[in-house]
C-alpha cells in the first residue's frame, strides 16, 4: 500500500503490508514524522491509498458505506477535542447523546474518570467550558477513553499522548487504556512501555516504511532499530 498526501512531493507511506490479527492489539513505534498518524488515519478513511488496498474482514474499506465503516470503529487521537458541555454531553456525544446516565457512569469509571468527575461541583453535569478548558490534559485523556469506552466499537484506533510528567495519572491512564483495548482489534501508535508490552505485535516505521515487524521478543532479539529505540526509550 502507498499513500501520498495532496501536493506532496514524494509518497507519506510506501510499501505498507500489515496484518492486524482480529481481537489482537498491533502497536506502531517510529520516529517523529515517520507516517504513524498517517497510517492510522487511512483506516477510519480520513485518506484513502494511492496504490494497494486496505481490507476489512476481506473487503475493502471502500466496499462499506463511510458511516458503517466508522461506527465499528472508536478513534482515540493525541490530541482530544471537547466541546462547551457538561462531562456526560462530552462522554456520550454524536450517536451517542441517547446512551443511559448508567451507561456513561460505567464508561467514565472504566477509564478512572469517575473520581475526578464526582469532585466537580456538579458531576457529571459539569459544564466544562470552551474546549474543555476546565479540565487537566489527563483529565481530557480519560474523557476521550471514556467516549471510547462507551461507543463499544469492535475496533480500536489509539494515536497514544506522549506520557505526561505526573505518574500517578500516568498510571491511571495507562490502567484505562489496557481495559480499553479488551476485547477489540486494536492499532496503537505507542508511547507508553506498558502499552507495547500488551501489543501482540509490533510494526516499527521509518521513513513511510515499516522496517521491522514482530514480537516484542522478536524485534529485541534482531538487535535493529526497534532494540535501539527500546534501549533509548524505555530502559
Ligand atoms: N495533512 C498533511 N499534509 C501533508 N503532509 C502531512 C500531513 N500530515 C502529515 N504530513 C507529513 O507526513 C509525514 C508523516 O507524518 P505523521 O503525522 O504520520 O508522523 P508521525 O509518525 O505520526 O509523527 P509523531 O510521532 O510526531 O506524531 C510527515 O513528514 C508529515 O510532515
Ligand atoms: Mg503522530
Amino acid at each position: 500500500m502507498r499513500f501520498t498526501y495532496h501536493g506532496a512531493p514524494s509518497p507519506a507511506l510506501e510499501d505498507i503490508t500489515l496484518d492486524c490479527r482480529p481481537g489482537t492489539v498491533t502497536a506502531l513505534v517510529g520516529r517523529s514524522g515517520s507516517g504513524k498518524s498517517t497510517l492510522s488515519s487511512l483506516v477510519p478513511r480520513f485518506h484513502d491509498p494511492d496504490a494497494g488496498s486496505i481490507s476489512l474482514d476481506g473487503h475493502d474499506l471502500r466496499d462499506y458505506k463511510l458511516a458503517s465503516l466508522r461506527q465499528q470503529m472508536a478513534w482515540v487521537g493525541q490530541s482530544v477535542v471537547l466541546f462547551d458541555g457538561t462531562v456526560a454531553h462530552n462522554i456520550a456525544y454524536g450517536e451517542l447523546n441517547g446512551a443511559s446516565e448508567s451507561a456513561i457512569i460505567d464508561a467514565a469509571r472504566a477509564a478512572n474518570a469517575l473520581p475526578f468527575i464526582e469532585r466537580l461541583s456538579q458531576g457529571l453535569h459539569t459544564p466544562i467550558g470552551k474546549d474543555g478548558e476546565m479540565l487537566s490534559g489527563g483529565e481530557r485523556q480519560r474523557i476521550a477513553i471514556a467516549r471510547a469506552i462507551l461507543k463499544n466499537a469492535p475496533i480500536l484506533i489509539l494515536d497514544e499522548a506522549t506520557p505526561a510528567l505526573d505518574t500517578r495519572i500516568e498510571k491511571l491512564i495507562q490502567e484505562a487504556l489496557i481495559r480499553l483495548m479488551q476485547n477489540r482489534t486494536t492499532l496503537v501508535i505507542a508511547h507508553r512501555l506498558s502499552t507495547i508490552q500488551h501489543a501482540d505485535h509490533i510494526a516499527l516505521v521509518d521513513r513511510g516504511r515499516i522496517v521491522e515487524q514482530g514480537t516484542h521478543e522478536d524485534l529485541l532479539a534482531a538487535q535493529g532499530q526497534y532494540a535501539m529505540l527500546y534501549r533509548m526509550q524505555f530502559a
